[in-house]
Protein backbone atom coordinates (compact mmCIF):
# COMPACT_ATOMS: atom_id res chain seq x y z
CA UNK A 1 0.00 0.00 0.00
CA UNK A 2 2.52 2.42 -0.92
CA UNK A 3 0.13 5.37 -2.15
CA UNK A 4 -2.11 4.71 1.07
CA UNK A 5 -4.90 7.41 0.72
CA UNK A 6 -3.17 9.56 -1.92
CA UNK A 7 -4.79 10.93 -4.90
CA UNK A 8 -3.12 10.92 -8.30
CA UNK A 9 -3.78 12.16 -11.80
CA UNK A 10 -2.42 10.07 -14.60
CA UNK A 11 -1.96 11.08 -17.96
CA UNK A 12 -2.34 8.53 -20.81
CA UNK A 13 -3.83 6.35 -18.88
CA UNK A 14 -5.77 4.64 -21.19
CA UNK A 15 -2.80 2.07 -22.61
CA UNK A 16 0.49 0.90 -22.04
CA UNK A 17 2.10 2.12 -18.88
CA UNK A 18 -0.58 4.36 -17.97
CA UNK A 19 -2.66 1.40 -17.61
CA UNK A 20 -0.27 -0.74 -16.05
CA UNK A 21 0.09 2.06 -13.65
CA UNK A 22 -3.76 3.15 -12.95
CA UNK A 23 -3.98 -0.78 -11.56
CA UNK A 24 -0.72 -0.69 -9.73
CA UNK A 25 -1.24 2.35 -8.15
CA UNK A 26 -4.79 1.52 -7.15
CA UNK A 27 -3.98 -1.96 -5.70
CA UNK A 28 -1.50 0.32 -3.59
CA UNK A 29 -4.21 2.51 -2.30
CA UNK A 30 -4.11 5.42 -4.25
CA UNK A 31 -7.55 7.27 -5.59
CA UNK A 32 -7.45 7.91 -8.83
CA UNK A 33 -8.15 10.36 -12.01
CA UNK A 34 -7.04 8.52 -15.63
CA UNK A 35 -6.49 11.05 -17.92
CA UNK A 36 -6.57 10.19 -21.03
CA UNK A 37 -7.25 11.50 -25.27
CA UNK A 38 -8.82 8.07 -26.05
CA UNK A 39 -12.40 8.35 -23.74
CA UNK A 40 -13.24 4.70 -24.69
CA UNK A 41 -9.86 3.23 -23.59
CA UNK A 42 -9.54 5.32 -20.61
CA UNK A 43 -13.04 4.00 -19.07
CA UNK A 44 -12.18 1.08 -20.38
CA UNK A 45 -8.98 1.27 -17.72
CA UNK A 46 -11.54 2.95 -15.13
CA UNK A 47 -13.65 -0.68 -15.56
CA UNK A 48 -10.41 -2.91 -14.99
CA UNK A 49 -9.53 -1.00 -11.72
CA UNK A 50 -13.05 -1.23 -10.84
CA UNK A 51 -13.67 -4.74 -11.63
CA UNK A 52 -10.67 -5.12 -9.05
CA UNK A 53 -12.86 -3.95 -6.32
CA UNK A 54 -11.32 -0.46 -5.97
CA UNK A 55 -13.86 2.35 -6.21
CA UNK A 56 -11.69 5.52 -5.83
CA UNK A 57 -11.17 6.01 -10.02
CA UNK A 58 -12.48 8.26 -12.59
CA UNK A 59 -11.46 9.01 -15.96
CA UNK A 60 -11.42 12.09 -17.72
CA UNK A 61 -10.86 13.01 -21.35
CA UNK A 62 -7.84 15.48 -21.34
CA UNK A 63 -5.35 16.43 -24.20
CA UNK A 64 -2.27 17.39 -22.58
CA UNK A 65 -1.52 19.49 -24.89
CA UNK A 66 -4.20 22.01 -23.72
CA UNK A 67 -3.26 23.94 -20.41
CA UNK A 68 -7.54 23.93 -19.87
CA UNK A 69 -7.63 19.81 -19.91
CA UNK A 70 -5.10 19.38 -17.44
CA UNK A 71 -6.39 22.16 -15.24
CA UNK A 72 -9.60 20.22 -15.76
CA UNK A 73 -7.79 16.68 -14.51
CA UNK A 74 -6.26 18.45 -11.84
CA UNK A 75 -9.89 19.74 -10.66
CA UNK A 76 -11.24 16.73 -10.87
CA UNK A 77 -8.77 15.16 -8.32
CA UNK A 78 -9.28 17.88 -5.95
CA UNK A 79 -12.94 18.13 -6.21
CA UNK A 80 -13.35 14.18 -5.79
CA UNK A 81 -10.23 13.62 -3.04
CA UNK A 82 -9.88 17.22 -1.41
CA UNK A 83 -6.35 17.45 -2.66
CA UNK A 84 -3.47 16.52 -5.54
CA UNK A 85 -0.52 14.39 -3.98
CA UNK A 86 1.20 12.93 -7.42
CA UNK A 87 0.73 13.53 -11.00
CA UNK A 88 2.28 11.25 -13.38
CA UNK A 89 2.73 12.79 -16.15
CA UNK A 90 3.72 10.07 -19.12
CA UNK A 91 1.93 10.74 -22.39
CA UNK A 92 4.44 10.41 -25.39
CA UNK A 93 4.09 10.18 -28.70
CA UNK A 94 6.62 8.04 -31.54
CA UNK A 95 8.59 9.96 -33.86
CA UNK A 96 6.68 10.15 -37.33
CA UNK A 97 6.93 6.69 -39.52
CA UNK A 98 6.52 7.59 -43.84
CA UNK A 99 6.93 4.54 -46.18
CA UNK A 100 7.56 2.28 -43.49
CA UNK A 101 10.66 4.00 -42.03
CA UNK A 102 11.68 6.62 -38.98
CA UNK A 103 11.43 9.74 -40.86
CA UNK A 104 14.76 11.12 -41.05
CA UNK A 105 15.65 14.57 -38.71
CA UNK A 106 16.59 16.73 -41.71
CA UNK A 107 13.14 15.14 -43.41
CA UNK A 108 10.55 16.31 -40.77
CA UNK A 109 8.08 18.79 -41.21
CA UNK A 110 7.03 21.73 -39.42
CA UNK A 111 3.82 19.71 -38.63
CA UNK A 112 5.77 16.74 -37.41
CA UNK A 113 8.30 19.53 -35.31
CA UNK A 114 5.04 20.87 -33.27
CA UNK A 115 3.17 17.57 -32.80
CA UNK A 116 6.64 15.90 -31.22
CA UNK A 117 6.95 19.15 -29.43
CA UNK A 118 3.40 20.05 -28.19
CA UNK A 119 2.67 16.12 -26.71
CA UNK A 120 6.21 15.10 -25.73
CA UNK A 121 7.45 18.53 -23.92
CA UNK A 122 4.70 21.08 -23.64
CA UNK A 123 2.08 18.06 -22.82
CA UNK A 124 4.45 17.13 -19.23
CA UNK A 125 5.57 20.53 -18.94
CA UNK A 126 1.41 21.49 -18.62
CA UNK A 127 1.16 18.46 -16.32
CA UNK A 128 4.27 19.98 -14.44
CA UNK A 129 3.52 23.31 -14.01
CA UNK A 130 -0.08 23.16 -13.22
CA UNK A 131 0.49 20.42 -10.30
CA UNK A 132 2.97 22.52 -9.02
CA UNK A 133 0.41 25.38 -8.57
CA UNK A 134 -2.09 23.24 -6.99
CA UNK A 135 0.79 21.67 -4.34
CA UNK A 136 1.82 25.58 -3.85
CA UNK A 137 -2.11 26.62 -3.34
CA UNK A 138 -2.20 23.25 -0.80
CA UNK A 139 0.88 24.66 1.40
CA UNK A 140 2.22 21.79 2.97
CA UNK A 141 5.62 21.18 1.52
CA UNK A 142 4.33 18.26 -0.49
CA UNK A 143 3.84 17.15 -3.83
CA UNK A 144 5.27 14.71 -6.01
CA UNK A 145 5.82 14.52 -10.06
CA UNK A 146 7.12 11.24 -12.11
CA UNK A 147 7.27 12.11 -15.45
CA UNK A 148 7.79 9.41 -18.60
CA UNK A 149 11.09 10.31 -20.60
CA UNK A 150 12.96 7.89 -22.70
CA UNK A 151 16.51 5.81 -22.85
CA UNK A 152 16.12 7.95 -25.85
CA UNK A 153 16.50 10.80 -24.01
CA UNK A 154 19.79 9.67 -23.07
CA UNK A 155 21.16 7.65 -25.42
CA UNK A 156 20.90 8.37 -29.82
CA UNK A 157 18.05 5.61 -29.93
CA UNK A 158 15.35 5.59 -32.35
CA UNK A 159 14.00 8.59 -33.90
CA UNK A 160 16.08 11.54 -33.14
CA UNK A 161 12.95 14.40 -32.72
CA UNK A 162 11.34 11.87 -29.97
CA UNK A 163 14.65 11.43 -28.52
CA UNK A 164 15.26 15.34 -28.15
CA UNK A 165 11.73 16.25 -27.03
CA UNK A 166 12.75 13.08 -24.39
CA UNK A 167 16.05 14.90 -23.39
CA UNK A 168 14.05 17.97 -22.96
CA UNK A 169 11.64 15.81 -20.87
CA UNK A 170 14.49 15.04 -18.30
CA UNK A 171 15.92 18.14 -18.61
CA UNK A 172 13.01 19.59 -17.63
CA UNK A 173 13.09 17.58 -14.28
CA UNK A 174 16.26 18.17 -12.93
CA UNK A 175 15.53 21.86 -13.46
CA UNK A 176 12.04 21.59 -11.48
CA UNK A 177 13.07 19.23 -8.71
CA UNK A 178 15.91 22.03 -7.89
CA UNK A 179 13.71 25.11 -8.24
CA UNK A 180 10.98 23.04 -5.94
CA UNK A 181 13.07 21.21 -3.47
CA UNK A 182 12.93 24.45 -1.36
CA UNK A 183 9.45 23.71 -1.18
CA UNK A 184 9.26 19.74 -0.54
CA UNK A 185 8.13 18.78 -3.92
CA UNK A 186 10.04 16.11 -5.42
CA UNK A 187 10.21 15.02 -9.54
CA UNK A 188 11.31 12.45 -11.40
CA UNK A 189 11.81 10.74 -14.28
CA UNK A 190 11.79 7.00 -15.21
CA UNK A 191 13.30 6.34 -18.62
CA UNK A 192 12.36 2.93 -19.97
CA UNK A 193 13.47 1.09 -23.55
CA UNK A 194 11.29 -0.05 -26.10
CA UNK A 195 8.07 -2.25 -24.71
CA UNK A 196 5.14 -3.57 -26.38
CA UNK A 197 2.28 -1.37 -25.96
CA UNK A 198 0.12 0.41 -28.42
CA UNK A 199 2.95 3.02 -28.43
CA UNK A 200 3.28 3.64 -32.57
CA UNK A 201 1.15 1.39 -33.06
CA UNK A 202 -1.72 3.75 -34.55
CA UNK A 203 -5.14 2.90 -34.50
CA UNK A 204 -4.99 -0.76 -34.25
CA UNK A 205 -3.48 -2.07 -30.83
CA UNK A 206 -0.66 -4.83 -30.91
CA UNK A 207 -0.72 -7.90 -30.71
CA UNK A 208 1.59 -8.96 -28.09
CA UNK A 209 3.28 -12.48 -29.51
CA UNK A 210 6.03 -14.39 -28.43
CA UNK A 211 8.43 -13.94 -31.40
CA UNK A 212 7.66 -10.43 -30.48
CA UNK A 213 8.48 -10.43 -26.85
CA UNK A 214 11.92 -12.48 -28.05
CA UNK A 215 12.62 -9.65 -30.13
CA UNK A 216 12.50 -7.12 -27.45
CA UNK A 217 13.90 -9.31 -25.22
CA UNK A 218 17.36 -9.54 -27.04
CA UNK A 219 17.44 -5.18 -27.08
CA UNK A 220 18.72 -5.53 -23.63
CA UNK A 221 21.26 -6.89 -21.52
CA UNK A 222 19.00 -9.10 -18.72
CA UNK A 223 17.30 -10.59 -21.81
CA UNK A 224 13.80 -10.06 -21.10
CA UNK A 225 11.30 -7.59 -22.58
CA UNK A 226 10.42 -4.31 -20.52
CA UNK A 227 6.84 -4.62 -19.41
CA UNK A 228 4.72 -1.72 -19.04
CA UNK A 229 4.23 -3.08 -15.15
CA UNK A 230 8.19 -2.86 -14.72
CA UNK A 231 8.05 1.14 -15.74
CA UNK A 232 4.20 1.41 -13.32
CA UNK A 233 6.45 -0.34 -10.59
CA UNK A 234 9.34 2.14 -10.67
CA UNK A 235 6.96 5.30 -11.20
CA UNK A 236 5.20 3.68 -8.05
CA UNK A 237 8.53 3.68 -6.24
CA UNK A 238 9.23 7.26 -6.96
CA UNK A 239 5.40 8.37 -6.46
CA UNK A 240 6.14 6.78 -2.64
CA UNK A 241 7.54 7.66 0.52
CA UNK A 242 9.93 5.07 -0.11
CA UNK A 243 11.72 7.54 -2.35
CA UNK A 244 11.29 10.75 -0.45
CA UNK A 245 14.98 11.69 -0.54
CA UNK A 246 14.91 11.35 -4.44
CA UNK A 247 14.56 14.03 -6.53
CA UNK A 248 15.94 15.11 -9.77
CA UNK A 249 16.55 11.47 -10.79
CA UNK A 250 15.94 9.79 -14.70
CA UNK A 251 15.67 6.46 -14.23
CA UNK A 252 16.36 4.14 -17.23
CA UNK A 253 13.84 0.92 -17.05
CA UNK A 254 15.72 -0.73 -19.86
CA UNK A 255 17.35 -4.24 -18.56
CA UNK A 256 20.98 -2.73 -18.74
CA UNK A 257 20.59 -0.76 -22.02
CA UNK A 258 21.81 2.35 -21.37
CA UNK A 259 24.89 0.75 -18.76
CA UNK A 260 26.16 -1.02 -21.86
N1 LIG B 1 6.56 1.76 -25.65
C1 LIG B 1 7.82 2.09 -25.81
O1 LIG B 1 8.59 1.43 -26.52
C2 LIG B 1 8.38 3.29 -25.07
C3 LIG B 1 9.77 3.43 -24.94
C4 LIG B 1 10.28 4.51 -24.25
C5 LIG B 1 9.43 5.46 -23.71
N2 LIG B 1 8.09 5.32 -23.86
C6 LIG B 1 7.23 6.35 -23.28
O2 LIG B 1 6.34 5.75 -22.36
C7 LIG B 1 5.15 6.55 -22.25
C8 LIG B 1 3.94 5.66 -22.33
O3 LIG B 1 3.93 5.06 -23.60
P1 LIG B 1 3.20 3.68 -23.89
O4 LIG B 1 4.22 2.77 -24.41
O5 LIG B 1 2.37 3.29 -22.75
O6 LIG B 1 2.28 4.17 -25.14
P2 LIG B 1 0.76 3.91 -25.50
O7 LIG B 1 0.61 4.50 -26.87
O8 LIG B 1 0.40 2.48 -25.30
O9 LIG B 1 -0.04 4.80 -24.44
C9 LIG B 1 -0.01 6.20 -24.48
C10 LIG B 1 -1.37 6.77 -24.10
O10 LIG B 1 -1.29 8.21 -24.21
C11 LIG B 1 -2.49 8.67 -24.80
N3 LIG B 1 -2.27 9.97 -25.46
C12 LIG B 1 -1.62 10.21 -26.63
N4 LIG B 1 -1.63 11.53 -26.90
C13 LIG B 1 -2.28 12.13 -25.87
C14 LIG B 1 -2.61 13.48 -25.56
N5 LIG B 1 -2.27 14.48 -26.40
N6 LIG B 1 -3.27 13.75 -24.42
C15 LIG B 1 -3.63 12.73 -23.59
N7 LIG B 1 -3.36 11.44 -23.83
C16 LIG B 1 -2.68 11.14 -24.95
C17 LIG B 1 -2.89 7.59 -25.79
O11 LIG B 1 -4.26 7.67 -26.12
C18 LIG B 1 -2.51 6.32 -25.03
O12 LIG B 1 -3.59 5.84 -24.28
C19 LIG B 1 5.27 7.60 -23.34
O13 LIG B 1 5.71 8.82 -22.76
C20 LIG B 1 6.33 7.06 -24.27
O14 LIG B 1 7.01 8.09 -24.96
C21 LIG B 1 7.52 4.26 -24.53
Amino acid sequence: MLLEGKSVVIMGAGSGVGRAASLIFARNGAKLICADLVAERNEETVGLIREEGFTDAQAITCNVVKEADVQAAIDAAVSAYGRLDVIFNNVGIASPVRNNALVRFDEITDEDFDQLNDVNFRGVGNGCRLAIRQFLKQGDHNGVIVNTASVAGMVGWGGVLYGATKGAVIQLTRGLAIENAKNGIRVNAVCPAGMITNFGAGSAPRVVTPELESMYGKQHPLGMPISPEDCANAALFLASDMARNITGVALPVDGGYVAA
